[in-house]
């Protein structure tokens, strides 16, 4: 049974609910709900302001038959595993219901809507029903307030027991530690687990997807130092269904539960919008020119916190925050740690691989390494979590300063690419004609050379391959070029205790490692044979490493620029209201394997699977000392 607060969140599961009547407001008044919205104090503003400016926003056929239309054609030709949704099959750790994601659309196309907000958001859900952190659809004026609530919660087995904790507290901190007994009445456990199985997308795994609710911790680049991140259950784009969540808890020494109301903290995104009404909204909001940028990096967006950050201490190598851990060396993605207590073990956090130039910060790792080095370090402790990826070719030079290539193919990703007609007329002219990779296989390896193809030919002699009883056209195996490291940079490191010796390297990931991170983890731990631990999840359930690995990311803007640079005639409309919608286009597959990685379930498991405890939620540095202590006796 669904939660009754969900509901509003839910929209799938074959029958879509009736469109929502508009809002009314109780007492007459010369503003409509968008004008109120206006023309609240920020600090007063609650989250039915919100959504009842959302949903009076009237549906405009037209515009929605455009949207519809685009929407159809991206995951019908140019999405690549909208065949492989259908019926995946999979095994553990993975959950997946079989999605047909055209049937869903055709279906919205068939719905009668009076709200566009309820459109829009079936859409959404459609996307998020494929479990792929690489596909998503963001309505830029849907998304135009964060709600954070006053409680952000963590799941730690503490005397054998796992509970859901409160992980921060707004106000002071004040129930931080208290344990939550229940949620809207609902008893916690599963209702978290209810939760984060089907109102979040992101994995196949619904384990993963728990600890992208939860609060954990993540480094922060522009403070120097490890912060919370509330975990998406409690830090949201999409508003709540109430107010406030209800909440009863437990708290040490008490002798009776108490009841706490958690309001929502509602803060725009962008301060600088302006609009007084519903039609100023649409205009100067929802159609605002888009200022989106292409899809290399990451899909999910972190949601930012509203609370403006303490200014904290600078960034940088002065912030020492673990009394047992020295920072030594720091990038933009990369911080390297010695720990005190066991001068033999190293740390290198790589908490994004989203950093460009690569080849600057594939420098900071390398410079991270020999220092680790010098320092006599033998062993080296990994931690990729909360690293939601980035670009495939950091990855690659990451796996090679650890494992040096002993073949060109060392590092590449088996792939292949959806080759639809309207692609392949406009690819005949994209051979090195544009920076964005969709058409151009100047950026692919030829598997039969180990070289980058000489001409867009691959795009015109197409196979067919056939799953879930679909035929559709791919290109042949390919891979995607990505850089290899200076000689001069393997003679230092062949040197390393660490250096191809898997035995020294231990990896950490949460499940929420997602995209270029997985690809790094799958290559360090199928390929390489590193044994890999990963955190959080459901006590005794078996969990995934990673997420997503298993495709390249782009947006459908980044689709309409290639065909406008080309000069040929996308197939695609531009959407009417500003928005960023993301595919997986390139799949890639583990070596010799015709399943491609995103659905190889087996290839996500590790049989190292490690609870959260009050202590390592909040201090990394003793889950690096927990990681060595059970991998290397000394
Ligand atoms: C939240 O809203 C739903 C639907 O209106 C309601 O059934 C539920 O009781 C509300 N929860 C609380 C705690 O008010
Ligand atoms: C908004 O509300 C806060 C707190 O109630 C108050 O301090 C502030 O002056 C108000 N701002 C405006 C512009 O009314
Ligand atoms: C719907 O959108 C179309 C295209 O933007 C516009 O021409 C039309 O006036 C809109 N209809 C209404 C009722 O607003
Ligand atoms: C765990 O169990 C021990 C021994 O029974 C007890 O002293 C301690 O308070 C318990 N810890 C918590 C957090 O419940
Ligand atoms: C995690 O917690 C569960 C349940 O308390 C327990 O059975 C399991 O042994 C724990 N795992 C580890 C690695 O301690
Ligand atoms: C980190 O980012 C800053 C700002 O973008 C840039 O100036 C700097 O060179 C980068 N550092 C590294 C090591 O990549
Ligand atoms: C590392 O080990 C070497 C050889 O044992 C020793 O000479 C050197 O002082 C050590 N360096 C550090 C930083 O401990
Ligand atoms: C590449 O695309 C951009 C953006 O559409 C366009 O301005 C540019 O002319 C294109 N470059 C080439 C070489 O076709």
């Amino acid at each position: 049974m669904l939660p009754p607060s969900l509901q509003q969140t839910i929209l799938l599961g074959g029958i879509l609910l009736a469109p929502i009547a508009v809002a009314v407001p109780s007492t007459p008044s010369p503003l409509d709900a968008c004008g109120s919205l206006a023309s609240k104090n920020i600090s007063s503003i609650t989250v039915a302001d919100v959504s009842n400016c959302y949903r009076a926003i009237p549906f405009n056929s037209t515009q929605a038959k455009t949207t519809l239309e685009t929407v159809y054609t991206l995951f019908k030709d140019y999405y690549v595993f909208t065949d492989l949704a259908l019926n995946p099959r999979v095994p553990k750790p993975f959950k997946n219901e079989p999605v047909d994601v055209l049937g869903r659309l055709e279906t919205i196309g068939r719905t009668k809507y009076s709200s566009d907000f309820q459109f829009h958001t079936d859409i959404r859900a459609t996307i998020e029903a494929l479990k792929d952190g690489h596909a998503s659809c963001d309505v830029n004026c849907y998304a135009s307030y964060n709600f954070v609530n006053r409680l952000a919660l963590h799941a730690p087995v503490v005397n054998g027991t796992q509970q859901l904790r409160v992980f921060r507290d707004i106000h002071d901190d004040e129930y931080k530690g208290c344990i939550v007994e229940t949620i809207d009445g609902q008893p916690s456990w599963p209702y978290m687990k209810w939760w984060s199985t089907n109102v979040l997308g992101y994995s196949h795994d619904p384990n993963a997807r728990l600890n992208l609710a939860l609060a954990t911790q993540m480094y922060k680049p522009d403070m120097g130092r490890f912060d919370t991140f509330d975990g998406l259950f409690a830090a949201r784009t999409v508003p709540p269904a109430n107010n406030t969540i209800e909440y009863q808890l437990r708290c040490d020494g008490a002798s009776k539960p108490i009841q706490i109301s958690g309001e929502w903290i509602v803060q725009p995104v962008n301060d600088k919008v302006n609009f007084d009404s519903i039609e100023s909204f649409v205009k100067n909001v929802c159609l605002a020119p888009n200022d989106e940028e292409s899809a290399h990096g990451p899909t999910p967006a972190p949601v930012p916190i509203p609370n403006p950050s303490p200014a904290g201490p600078l960034p940088g190598i002065s912030v020492q925050e673990f009394p047992g851990a020295e920072k030594i060396l720091e990038g933009n993605g990369t911080v390297f740690y010695h720990l005190k207590e066991q001068p033999h073990i190293g740390v290198m956090v790589i908490h994004t691989f989203d950093i460009a130039p690569v080849e600057i910060e594939g420098e900071v790792v390398f410079q991270g390494l020999t220092a680790l080095n010098s320092r006599n370090v033998t062993n080296l402790v990994i931690d990729f979590q909360s690293n939601i990826g980035g670009y495939v070719e950091l990855s690659a030079i990451v796996v090679q300063l650890l494992f040096p290539n002993k073949s060109p193919f060392d590092v590449l990703l088996q792939a292949d690419q959806r080759v639809a007609k309207p692609l392949q007329q406009a690819a005949l002219h994209g051979y090195r004609a544009n920076t964005t990779e969709y058409m151009d296989a100047s950026l692919l390896v030829d598997l039969k050379t180990g070289l980058p193809y000489k001409d867009n030919s691959i795009f015109s002699r197409p196979v067919t391959l056939t799953r879930n009883g679909r035929q559709n056209l791919y290109t042949e195996r390919t891979a995607l070029l990505v850089p290899t490291i200076p000689q001069s940079q393997v003679d230092v490191i062949k040197t390393f205790p660490w250096t191809d010796n898997a035995d020294n390297i231990r990896v950490i990931t949460d499940g929420r490692s997602g995209s270029a991170t997985g690809m790094t983890t799958y290559l360090l731990t199928n390929e390489h044979n590193v044994e890999a631990f990963v955190v959080g999840g459901t006590a005794g359930e078996d969990m995934s490493m990673f997420s997503f690995a298993g495709a390249s990311v782009l947006a459908l803007s980044d689709i309409q620029q290639t065909y406008k640079g080309l000069g040929a005639v996308s197939p695609m409309r531009d959407i009417p209201y500003s928005s960023t919608i993301r595919f997986s286009w390139l799949e890639v597959y583990a070596r010799d394997s015709s399943i491609p990685l995103e659905y190889d379930a087996v290839r996500f498991r590790t049989k190292n699977h490690l609870n959260y405890s009050i202590e390592t939620s909040f201090d990394r540095s003793a889950m690096w000392k927990q990681v060595a202590a059970l991998s290397w006796k000394r």
